[in-house]
């Protein structure tokens, strides 16, 4: 969570940092702000709220070729302009921008910094404050920065300016994204290459606990005891009109409309030329060795780990957990001989998760990552990676992610499966490739959605989906969608469980969605129906083609029953954004969230 931007080289700055931003408010936009330095000295803006209103403070007049910039989302303080970054020393001389947590902020607090009065609520002024403190002891930035960075504990990506050097920009990571992107005559930090991809396409990666010199041509790398560190670059494989909205009015529509062309790409990227299934054999062989898979994931992909956990127990025949990675670190459950752990990250960045991927690695155990970003943190600290190709996601509510997830995680069962001599009679590439296009002919029907969506969500409080099997895992997602961007208070739940308690909670009007795409528990969800609906609920029932009945609101064309949740899934999200839409919610950027969460 927060987005980091630096820019130093020739030219004015102001236009890269905001644009940077901008490209980042999906990790955060509570509050925002940028500093930029030259030769009559620093000059910071800051504001509450959206970069499009620190667009309106920042003083166009001013001129500089470098800076460094930040959008906020609140851990330490509530979002405010004294608590948005950059955050600056005592003395004005030290400004610096940070994402992540320093977990021992209270201790530098009050065992170093006691004689200084704070200005802010914030982890991040103390780490400022305490490098002017070393500075004055050393009279040396570098050396100060380096120690500083030894003694913080937590999460971090910080980027560090000094009002008396318009040639530097100090940079360090720990746990938390960032990259240097390397240009002529001029470099940049951004915490994601999205930031700066107008810029370059070169990057180079950072380390955790590495610091990093940046000038604007060259860029040093050392580590914390000053060994210097070479590093070749890699290019940033994203195409720069990914990131643009177009024609469409929000992310996630564009995104909904993305899923069956990403379906079919990733049906090509793990095929071969026989039309059989392509894999890593390590990844192959990794599933072959496991008694047991443990999927780690949080929100949507938790939801697509639930999905998953079916298509490798009923393909493949082998056990599955699925854990939320955040209540997993804190209660680990007996693991078994030959564990391995499957992480399910769109953004890869997922600190709940990243814990439990340090834990189990210090465990010795094997891991594999499921990730829209190869590159990303969780990637590169696992043994394997499977990639979605998904292309970037930046609407916060998740949409091709799941489904990606969903396909990736069927071909992996399929393959494993296969690798042990499994006669199947399923292919999963043709049966992936049947789901694209029936998702296609629903992303063409919005307008039945948009209906569904007034006549259902457009005076509600609250709403509950309801779903036994396969369609409980995907009404779970259902609900976080609506939720998370029309603020309905909706929850999704297991058909059956209503009875034991939730019921009660149905009043006259109460809207009741109803998924039933499964055949062997058709008759009980419908049942399930009647008994919400004789007790006041509007229901509405969403089912696929040969369990239909007349009254149902929408019949989902036929699909392979182990890969429904993929077409299913699609009016739920259409249902959310329109619900959203017709409720004036900002879509792509719902309240209190962040896209990519950084923080435990
Ligand atoms: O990047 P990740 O897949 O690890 O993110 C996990 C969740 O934060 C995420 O899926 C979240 O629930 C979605 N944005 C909800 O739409």
């Amino acid at each position: 969570m927060c987005g980091i931007v630096g820019y130093i080289g020739n030219n004015d700055t102001k236009e890269v940092l905001l644009d940077g931003l901008e490209k980042l408010e999906y990790r955060g936009y509570d509050s925002a702000g940028i500093a930029t330095l030259n030769a009559d000295g620093l000059h910071l803006s800051k504001v509450k709220g959206r970069i499009a209103t620190l667009r309106e403070k920042v003083n166009n007049s001013v001129q500089s070729t470098m800076g460094i910039g930040h959008t906020r989302w609140a851990t330490h303080g509530a979002p405010s302009e004294e608590n948005a970054h950059p955050h600056q020393s005592a003395s004005g001389r030290f400004t610096i921008v940070h994402n992540g947590v320093i977990e021992n902020f209270y201790e530098i607090r009050d065992e170093v910094l006691s004689g200084i009065s704070l200005k802010s609520e914030t982890d991040t002024e103390i780490v400022v404050q305490l490098i002017e403190v070393l500075n004055n002891k050393y009279n040396n930035v570098a050396e100060a920065f380096r120690q500083t960075i030894a003694l913080l504990k937590g999460s971090y990506a910080i980027a560090l300016i000094d009002a008396q050097d318009q040639d530097t920009i100090y940079v360090a990571k720990n746990k938390s994204p960032l990259l240097v992107g390397l240009g002529d005559g001029f470099n940049l930090v951004a915490s994601d290459a999205m930031a700066t991809l107008k810029q370059t396409d070169r990057y180079l990666e950072i380390h955790d606990k590495e610091i990093v010199i940046v000038n604007r041509d060259y860029v040093e790398i050392q580590k914390l005891d000053g060994i210097a560190v070479e590093r070749e670059p890699f290019t940033a494989e994203i195409d720069a009109t990914d990131i643009e909205k177009g024609t469409y009015p929000h992310f996630m529509l564009k995104e909904i409309d993305e899923q069956p062309p990403v379906i079919r790409r990733i049906i090509q990227e793990y095929q071969d030329e026989n039309d059989n299934i392509k894999l890593d054999p390590e990844v192959r062989q990794a599933l072959l060795n496991t008694d047991r898979v443990y999927i780690i994931a949080a929100g949507t992909s938790y939801h697509a780990g639930l999905v998953g956990k079916q298509l490798i127990e009923k393909l493949a025949n082998v056990p599955v957990e699925v854990h939320i990675a955040s209540e997993f670190s804190y209660n680990m459950p007996l693991i078994s001989e030959k564990p391995l752990f499957v992480f399910i990250s769109q953004s890869g960045e997922t600190a709940d998760s990243r814990s439990v991927l340090v834990r189990i690695k210090e465990l010795g155990h094997p891991a594999l990552t499921i990730t829209n970003v190869p590159g990303s943190t969780l990637s590169r600290e696992a043994n394997y990676t499977l990639h979605l190709h998904a292309g970037p996601e930046i609407a916060v509510a998740s949409t091709k992610a799941y489904t990606a997830q969903i396909a990736v995680l069927a071909i992996l069962a399929v393959d494993t499966a296969q690798a042990k001599g499994m006669n199947l009679s399923f292919d999963p590439l043709q049966e992936l490739g049947i789901a694209a296009s029936v998702m296609e002919s629903l992303t063409d029907q919005k307008e039945e959605f948009e209906q569904l969506a007034k006549e259902y969500f457009q005076e509600t409080r609250n709403a509950f989906y309801i779903g036994r099997g396969m369609d409980y895992f995907v009404v779970q997602e259902a609900s976080l969608k609506l939720k998370e961007i029309s603020y309905i208070q909706a929850e999704g739940f297991a058909g059956g469980e209503l009875k034991h308690g939730t019921i009660a909670l149905i009043e006259e009007g109460t809207p009741v969605i109803a998924l039933s795409t499964q055949e062997n528990v058709n008759y009980s969800i419908r049942g399930n129906v009647q008994e919400v609906a004789a007790r006041g609920a509007k229901t509405c029932v969403i089912s696929i083609k040969g369990l239909d009945q007349e009254t149902d609101a929408f019949v989902l064309p036929h699909v392979h029953e182990l890969l429904t949740p993929l077409v299913s899934v699609v009016p739920m999200q259409l249902l959310a954004y329109y619900a959203a839409l017709h409720r004036e919610c900002d879509v792509d950027k719902p309240r209190n969230l962040a896209k990519s969460v950084t923080v435990e």
